[in-house]
């Protein structure tokens, strides 16, 4: 008999999600503006501390505006974290500009501060604009803000953190996002919470902001007929998943609980295995979004072995992101070291997270690696 399936990170509803969306049905605001759709944007400046969020349909178009926004365009440079999904960079190809890759530090497996001002040093030296840098808050874990500020700030580099992963979490006390001049969210069907698909941009730029909601609903110019002096997008978030991520966002705190306690477990669970766990940086709490387990050459198996075997029991788990320097759409842009994100791919495993998972679900897992491990 095949036993329930076990997801990496399936939506968990719990809350008042379905409540709200009640009320949005009720007043028949079916449509990409509503008061649910308000409340959330309002719900997120709280959460984050941002001055002003714009709620939209994925991540992806959240850094599409972004980016937009601050000009990037043809013959510009943006500098990204190789180590990340791919959704945080395509924007940069969309917009025609051209993308350069950094590499992760050990500590923290994001964007290495010090690769970055030898990748950024490199570029100008060959005469070319760096126009932003986006640092992936991986796995829901914050990026060295501070650090990468001071690489950026004296350049007059924007910086747009990627913590499309990192909802909830913090770094040094401050709210994940909390560090560049914007920052960019998802809430996609596996993220910590979820409004089914969308996303959020933030920052304290008013007018910034104001420009990408412009943007976000075809870039209309006030007149009664519809007017356009330039090409937008439709990228506004449905009141109605705006409506589920109110509900979501009230469970938040208990979600991170549970994913740092889910991460602990199997830590405690497999320490006796030659296995190691993504380190958590002294400067942040992680969310623990996912948990990332790295196979020592002593576990006798690999990742894909591992990952086969619990399939096999019905149990869903993933490889690491593959650095973007190896995707063979990126092939011939440049990167800024690369061995930590390659290793890391090589050894390493996302296991299943899901804050609704039961101990017995955790046994079920630990008793696979267990039986892989040599
Ligand atoms: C690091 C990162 N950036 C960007 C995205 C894109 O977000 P979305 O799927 O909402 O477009 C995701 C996830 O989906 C992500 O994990």
């Amino acid at each position: 008999m095949t036993r329930d399936r076990i997801f990496l990170s399936p939506p968990h509803m719990g809350g008042r999600e379905l409540e709200y969306v009640h009320a949005a049905f009720a007043a028949n605001f079916i449509a990409p503006a509503g008061p649910q759709l308000a409340a959330f944007e309002q719900a997120f400046r709280e959460l984050t501390g941002f001055a002003h969020c714009l709620a939209v349909s994925s991540g992806t178009a959240a850094m599409h505006l972004a980016l937009r926004l601050l000009g990037v365009g043809p013959g510009d440079v943006v500098m990204a974290s190789t180590l990340t999904f791919i959704g945080s960079v395509t924007p940069v190809t969309f917009l025609g500009a051209d993308l350069h890759f950094v590499d992760s530090d050990r500590a923290s497996w994001n964007m290495d501060p010090r690769l970055l001002a030898e990748a950024i040093d490199a570029e100008e030296a060959a005469g070319r604009r760096v126009a932003a840098v986006i640092p992936t808050d991986l796995y829901g874990q914050c990026s060295d803000y501070d650090a990468i500020r001071s690489v950026c700030e004296p350049r007059g580099i924007p910086l747009v953190i990627d913590a499309a992963e990192a909802v909830g979490a913090t770094y040094k006390g401050r709210p994940a996002g909390r560090g560049g001049d914007a920052a960019v969210y998802s809430f996609n069907g596996n993220k910590i919470i979820t409004t089914s698909g969308g996303g959020m941009l933030a920052g304290d730029d008013g007018a910034f902001i104001q420009e990408a909601r412009r943007l976000s609903q075809q870039a209309r110019d006030p007149a009664p007929h519809y007017e356009h002096t330039t090409l937008g997008y439709n990228y506004r978030m449905s009141n109605v998943s705006a409506a589920i991520g109110l509900g979501q966002l009230e469970m938040l705190d208990g979600f991170v609980a549970r994913r740092r306690e889910i991460s602990a477990w199997y830590e405690a669970a497999l320490a006796d295995l030659p296995v190691s766990f993504m380190p958590e940086a002294a400067y942040g709490r992680s969310n623990r979004w996912l948990t990332v387990m790295l196979l020592d050459p002593a576990f006798g198996a690999t990742p894909e072995d591992l990952r086969l075997a619990l399939e096999a029991e019905n149990i869903e788990s993933r490889p690491v992101w593959k650095p973007m320097h190896l995707q063979p759409v990126f092939a011939g842009v440049p990167v800024t070291g690369g061995a930590v994100g390659e290793d890391l791919f090589a050894r390493g495993i996302c296991l299943p997270s899901g804050t609704a998972l039961t101990g017995e679900d955790l046994e079920r897992i630990a008793a696979v690696a267990r039986s892989v491990a040599a």
